[in-house]
């Protein structure tokens, strides 16, 4: 079998995987500073967590899921998200006896959607969740973090996109508001936006159908309907990303894909060259999905970063590599010592890869070259005894004698 017939999922080689490691120790030091806490989460999980909390009209569960049945014909996902599996973590293990608990995670997600670039059916998030908070100022807060962490990784160029949903007291309303809408208009709709007319009519405001585009232009917006607690809420945001110098557009047709949104959401975009997979990251508040999952009622905010297009905003030349030093010892003896001295620069955190083939020194020299070294560390009978090693720079070519005793330092030196 062909390797292109067994070949489905996405791979972070070494070069990229280190762009990844500089993205999530920025991401860990800067939430940190916030008072999140890591929390790690499984893969899959019951099906009824995510049908439960990202809704059964949406995509993800309509269509995208993960899922099969075990031994024991228990319906499990792989996990779409990561928020559901928090707020369960979270009624599971009574975390609500903090007033307020943030936790921060990250991983793979599995959606079956069209693979390209920038989508894949494995994809990793970092995300971040507020759990116990209703003020607006926590939302402006956490969105204020991200843009920072956005800007100590190197983004250039984020915008900030921002909406209300309302909540169960003024939304339903403009649903139906939206459905009077739509109807008079629904031979223009997509098959998917005319089917879930009446569970969902927000999905068409989403819809990337150029039918559903066109007839959604004129839609309400919901930011107009929203109840006097929910217009005050946008309000203070608004006013706290302000005073927080972050700057955003409120656009009033963003309505996310996921169900358990109430009030704030969010989306942050940026020139990935990807179109419309140009979300680096999104989320928003959630008052409703504790209470949903049979927890004590509480009000969460949180928000989700993809690492794939994060990485592709950053190129490569943001991760710091480590120097390779690669040691060719010359023979028996000169091996047994240089073990020694390979030992004694792991100890000090330095790479040393040593190169193990027998042959000319010119061939082996090639391989080291091949292996990337940026400086190549000879031990011969001669320097043996003489108690020193020859240094090569790979870039400029210069070569040097130093003393066993000095290697270390100098290799740290340079
Ligand atoms: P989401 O908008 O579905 O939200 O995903 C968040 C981010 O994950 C997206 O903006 C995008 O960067 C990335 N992403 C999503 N799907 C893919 C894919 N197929 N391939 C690559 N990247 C992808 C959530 O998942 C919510 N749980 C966010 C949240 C947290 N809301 C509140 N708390």
């Amino acid at each position: 079998m062909p390797i292109t017939a067994i070949r489905g999922f996405n791979d972070i080689l070494p070069a990229e995987a280190l762009v990844w490691r500089r993205i999530e120790e920025t991401a860990w030091r800067i939430f940190l500073t916030y008072g999140f806490s890591e929390i790690k989460l499984p893969v899959v999980e019951k099906t009824a967590l995510f049908s439960r909390s990202i809704g059964e009209a949406t995509d993800i569960v309509e269509k995208e899921m993960y899922t099969f049945s075990d031994r024991s014909n228990e319906s499990l996902t792989l996990r779409p998200e990561g928020t559901a599996s928090v707020v369960r973590a979270y009624i599971e293990h009574k975390l609500y006896v903090a007033p307020v608990t943030r936790l921060y995670y990250t991983g793979p997600m599995f959606r079956y959607e069209r693979p390209q670039k920038g989508r894949y059916r494995q994809f990793y998030q970092m995300g971040a969740e507020v759990l116990g908070e209703e003020s607006p100022m926590a939302d402006a807060e956490t969105i204020s973090m991200l843009m920072s962490f956005f800007k100590a990784v190197g983004v250039i160029g984020a915008r900030l996109n921002i909406n209300s949903l309302g909540c169960s007291s003024c939304r339903p309303a403009y649903k139906d508001a939206l459905r009077v809408f739509l109807k008079d208009r629904v031979s223009a709709l997509c098959d998917n936006c005319q089917r879930r007319l009446e569970a969902n009519p927000l999905r068409a405001l989403d819809c990337k159908g150029v039918g559903c585009i066109e007839a959604t232009a004129d839609a309400p917006a919901i930011i107009e309907s929203l109840c006097a607690s929910c217009s005050t809420h946008f309000d203070g945001l608004k006013s706290s990303l302000n005073d927080a110098g972050v700057e955003y557009a409120v656009n009033p047709r963003m309505v996310r894909g996921l169900d358990y949104y109430t009030k704030t959401t969010f989306e942050i975009t940026a020139d990935t060259g990807l179109g419309s997979q140009n979300a680096v990251a999104a989320g928003g508040r959630y008052d409703g999905l504790v209470e949903e999952l049979e927890g004590p009622k509480t009000p969460c905010f949180g928000f989700a970063v993809g690492v794939e297009r994060l990485s592709l905003l950053l190129g490569k030349d943001v991760a710091v590599k480590t120097p390779i030093n690669v040691f060719i010892a010359l023979g028996h003896e000169p091996r047994s010592k240089g073990s020694e001295l390979i030992r004694g620069l792991r100890d000090k955190g330095m790479v040393v890869i040593e190169e193990f083939s027998e042959g000319a020194l010119k061939n082996r020299m090639k391989r080291a070259d091949r292996l990337g070294a940026s400086r190549v560390i000879i031990l011969g009978e001669d320097e043996l005894k003489e108690g020193v090693v020859t240094i090569k720079d790979m870039a400029t070519a210069a070569q040097e004698k130093v003393r066993f005793e000095e290697l270390a330092d100098r290799l740290g030196a340079s």
